[in-house]
């Protein structure tokens, strides 16, 4: 019954099709591993000279060479608004930053396919892995409950995301769980990946404001934070499903619906939402650069945009129904970021005022809908999985209620 090839045609029935790419997930996955064992290091040991004046200073140094002096230690870098916080603070975030770097370099031995194979070894590494990410949050927690917020350009906006990634972190982590408790391994593989790219934003943040850093020789730190930690608002939760979606082992051929118009329809959703968040963005300061709305938003949202459509199209000319609703169910996620970026500047502005009200949109208003598609994805992906392994004869199977169609 079952043909496992790429080239499987629909009839109605489902057969499982094996993917045969695997040469971009493998990329993908090495890269995470690059950047999350390279920034070990610059991470456990940022915070030693608090402790030690003597001790390197390897994240800053390298900041310094890679953008320049001024920007890694000037007017308006992280080294200057937060020295006093980060001193009387020295111990919570001395956790914070060593059980963040552990968990994330731990994470990548769990992608090892020599150590799945031994399933005792997984299973510790996960335990360690959810322990010290836990600490690490819990500090996170402490450290925003107690220091004041950086009272600088776009501060309170970073200070809101970083509630909203802590309670994201931890909430992804918890799901992962109990859906592994609950032997469901198809959301836990899902859910732990968008953990992982939740833990991920740290060090990307940092090549973000750093390569923003070199590219404008004017643009200060935390004007960079800003728009790095903006971007992130769409590509931590974008990566994390897409990332889900190309590395399915499985997909099954089943009938694929005539989606044309919502493929349309989710485009002049999104290119209205860019519409109107250029509106928003229109009558700010000039001390607010047009990266803030571009490299920030439009161009990552977009792009997500994009993906999401070609991944749609692929799956319906390769006649699978499920991948194809999945495809589209994020396409409106990805669509509808902008329009709640755009929402939540509203919403912020009379809060945060009108820099960070905006700011506030780009950081924390794009993942909510990312985030909700992904939701539907991956209980599309479960179901499909349950039914594919219980279900002995596929061509009397009814089809999967996947709600996505
Ligand atoms: C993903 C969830 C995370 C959250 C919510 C979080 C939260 C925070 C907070 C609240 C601060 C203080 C920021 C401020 O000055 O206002 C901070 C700083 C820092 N965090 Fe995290 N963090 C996360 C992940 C990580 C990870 C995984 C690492 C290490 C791999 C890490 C390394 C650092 C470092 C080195 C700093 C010091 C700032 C600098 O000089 O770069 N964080 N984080």
């Amino acid at each position: 019954m079952a043909i496992a090839t790429e080239t499987t045609e629909a009839r109605g029935c489902y057969n499982v099709a094996v993917s045969t790419s695997r040469t971009l997930p493998r990329i993908a996955l090495g890269a995470v591993v690059l950047v999350a064992v390279g920034y070990f290091p610059l991470a456990f040991t940022s915070f030693w000279h608090f402790f030690d004046a003597g001790a390197p200073r390897l994240q800053d140094a390298l900041q310094g060479r890679a953008a320049g002096h001024d920007f890694a230690y000037g007017h308006g870098s992280v080294v200057a608004l937060r020295a006093e916080d980060y001193r009387a603070h020295r111990v919570v975030m001395l956790v914070h930053t060593s059980t963040g770097a552990l968990a994330l370099a731990l994470a990548t031995l769990q992608y090892s396919a020599r150590l799945r194979r031994r399933p005792g070894v997984h299973r510790w590494t996960g335990r360690t892995y959810l322990l010290l990410m836990g600490v690490s949050m819990a500090a996170a927690y402490a450290f925003l409950l107690a220091a004041p917020q950086i009272a600088y350009f776009g501060g309170s906006a970073f200070d809101l995301q970083l509630w909203v990634l802590a309670t994201s972190t931890v909430t992804s982590a918890a799901i992962a769980l109990v859906a592994i408790r609950r032997r469901d391994l198809v959301s836990h593989r899902a859910w732990i990946g968008m953990n992982l790219a939740f833990m991920l934003t740290a060090p990307l943040l940092r090549l973000l404001w750093v390569g923003l850093g070199r590219l404008d020789h004017g643009i200060e730190l935390m004007v960079g934070l800003d728009v790095g930690a903006s971007t992130l608002g769409v590509v931590a939760p974008a990566g994390g499903a897409i990332a889900f979606l190309l590395t399915q082992p499985s997909r099954r051929v089943a009938p694929v619906a005539d989606a044309r118009r919502q493929y349309v329809a989710a485009a002049i959703v999104s290119v209205a939402g860019s519409c109107w968040l250029a509106a928003r963005f229109a009558p700010l300061p000039a001390q607010v650069p047009g990266a803030s709305l571009w490299i920030g938003h439009v161009v990552p949202a977009t792009g997500l945009v994009v993906i999401c459509l070609l991944g749609a199209l692929r799956s319906a000319r390769r006649g699978r129904g499920i991948a194809e609703g999945q495809w589209r169910a994020l396409l409106w996620g990805a669509a509808l970021a902008t329009p709640s970026a755009a929402l939540t500047t509203v919403l912020a502005t009379p809060v945060y005022g009108t820099i960070d009200g905006f700011l506030a949109g780009t950081m924390v208003g794009a993942s909510g809908p990312i985030v909700l598609a992904f939701l539907l994805v991956v209980r599309s992906a479960s179901q499909a999985g349950l039914t594919s392994s219980t279900t002995s004869n596929s061509s009397r199977s009814a089809p999967v209620a996947t709600g996505l169609r």
